[in-house]
């Protein structure tokens, strides 16, 4: 639903969103109209957004993987880096019926990206700069995205193809579906990591494949799980988080896909039938380290909560409590997926391997990404039997 042209005119909510710093105020002038029910609810929209909130909270939604997203205030909004772990997810499993066409390279352990970090907003534009939402970057001086905190890192640059300021592409360039498209049922869709192609589940069930079992630890709004569950059709999803409000977001993005949704820390509050059978374990935890969330956009250090964010001091403390855990949960060939950043990569390798994983490493440089996929070997028994 979009308000009548009697409401604020748009030229007005463009120039206030210029002067707040909003780099794409045309855009987001676009998606504020839209998204608005009445002429009252738009103005108080608007003031948010230059009060300085998250696009995606002042929206109450996100685009991932091309899917709308709720997104409640005060919960993690899910970053497009992160649709590359749902891409290297997706094409992990099963052989046969997934199609993946432009996927990204993997890397080297050591890979290091030279390309600017992507900007693009969880609302499919390029992020807004808010005045007081300086980036490390700007702050320190450093061009380098190899030192560059995430997530909720900077957003510095737009990829070659996304809108501009005055392109009147609100959401997402040509091929892409809209950001208020709903795409759970089209399991086609181009997402920023590339083309994924799922086949239909009638496909696999023809094939004989077994229903694939899918946990989301550290869920936040439960986009991670949500978007797989859309690409791979049939699958039996179970997501987790700590932060009641996490949990209540998620709830409604997860159990509108058949998902189930848990409360607590990690795998605690998973129900134990689920141990040794996890297909895809997927964990975007919080990693930036203590020292540098002070560095972070205000977007990120004020309006998202810190559990969401602080990873101890390295930035890898939970991923070393995923990681411990994991071989117990996955099933024989069952795989983890995480977030770091690059210079994590050395240390979360350790990580995997201590603890039986064979790691690889996926980066992307469009979505300045890098995701590790930890494998239980087929042959090992879980711990304990
Ligand atoms: C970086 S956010 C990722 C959210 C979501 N997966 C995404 O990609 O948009 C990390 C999430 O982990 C949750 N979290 C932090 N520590 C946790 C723990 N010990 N157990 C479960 N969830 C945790 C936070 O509440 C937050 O929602």
């Amino acid at each position: 639903m979009s308000v009548s042209s009697s409401s604020l005119p748009p030229s007005v909510i463009v120039t206030r969103l210029r002067a707040a710093g909003c780099v794409f105020a045309e855009d987001e002038a676009r998606l504020l109209i839209s998204t608005a029910r009445t002429p009252s609810d738009l103005a108080a929209m608007v003031d948010r957004r230059v009060a300085g909130l998250p696009l995606e909270h002042v929206l109450g939604w996100a685009e991932f993987c091309g899917l709308r997203i709720s997104v409640d205030p005060g919960v993690f909004v899910p970053r497009p880096r992160t649709e590359l772990l749902v891409h290297q997810a997706a094409t992990l499993h099963p052989a046969p019926p997934l199609h993946l066409a432009d996927a990204p390279r993997q890397a080297p352990e050591s890979a290091v990206r030279a390309t600017a970090p992507t900007d693009r907003s969880s609302a499919g534009i390029v992020r807004a700069t808010h005045p007081a939402d300086r980036s490390p970057e700007a702050v320190l001086g450093s061009a380098d995205p190899v030192d560059r905190p995430s997530p909720g890192g900077v957003r510095a640059t737009a990829p070659t193809g996304w809108p501009s300021t005055g392109d009147d592409r609100a959401t997402a360039p040509t091929g892409w579906p809209s950001a208020g498209d709903d795409r759970a049922d089209d399991r086609a869709y181009r997402s920023s990591a590339g083309v994924i192609r799922a086949a239909a589940p009638a496909d696999r069930s023809s094939a004989g494949a077994r229903r694939m079992v899918v946990v989301d630890l550290c869920c936040g709004s439960g986009a991670v799980g949500a978007a797989l569950v859309a690409v791979l059709g049939d699958a039996e999803l179970h997501a987790v988080d700590i932060d009641p409000a996490a949990v209540r977001c998620a709830r409604r993005n997860v159990e509108a896909r058949g998902g189930r949704v848990y409360e607590g820390d990690l795998y605690e509050p998973l129900p134990a039938t689920l141990r040794g059978r996890v297909d895809i374990l997927t964990a975007n935890v919080p990693y930036v380290p203590t020292e540098e969330l002070a560095l972070l956009p205000s977007e990120a250090r004020v309006h998202e909560p810190r559990v969401a964010l602080d990873g101890g001091t390295d930035g890898l403390d939970v991923l070393r409590r995923v990681t411990g855990a994991a071989p117990l949960w996955l099933a024989p060939g069952g795989s983890l997926l995480v977030e770091t950043s690059d210079r994590q990569v050395p240390a979360a390798i350790q990580a995997f391997t201590r603890n039986g994983l064979i790691p690889r490493v996926a980066t992307s440089d469009d979505l300045d990404a890098t995701v590790i996929i930890g494998t239980r070997p087929t042959h090992q028994n879980p711990p304990g039997k």
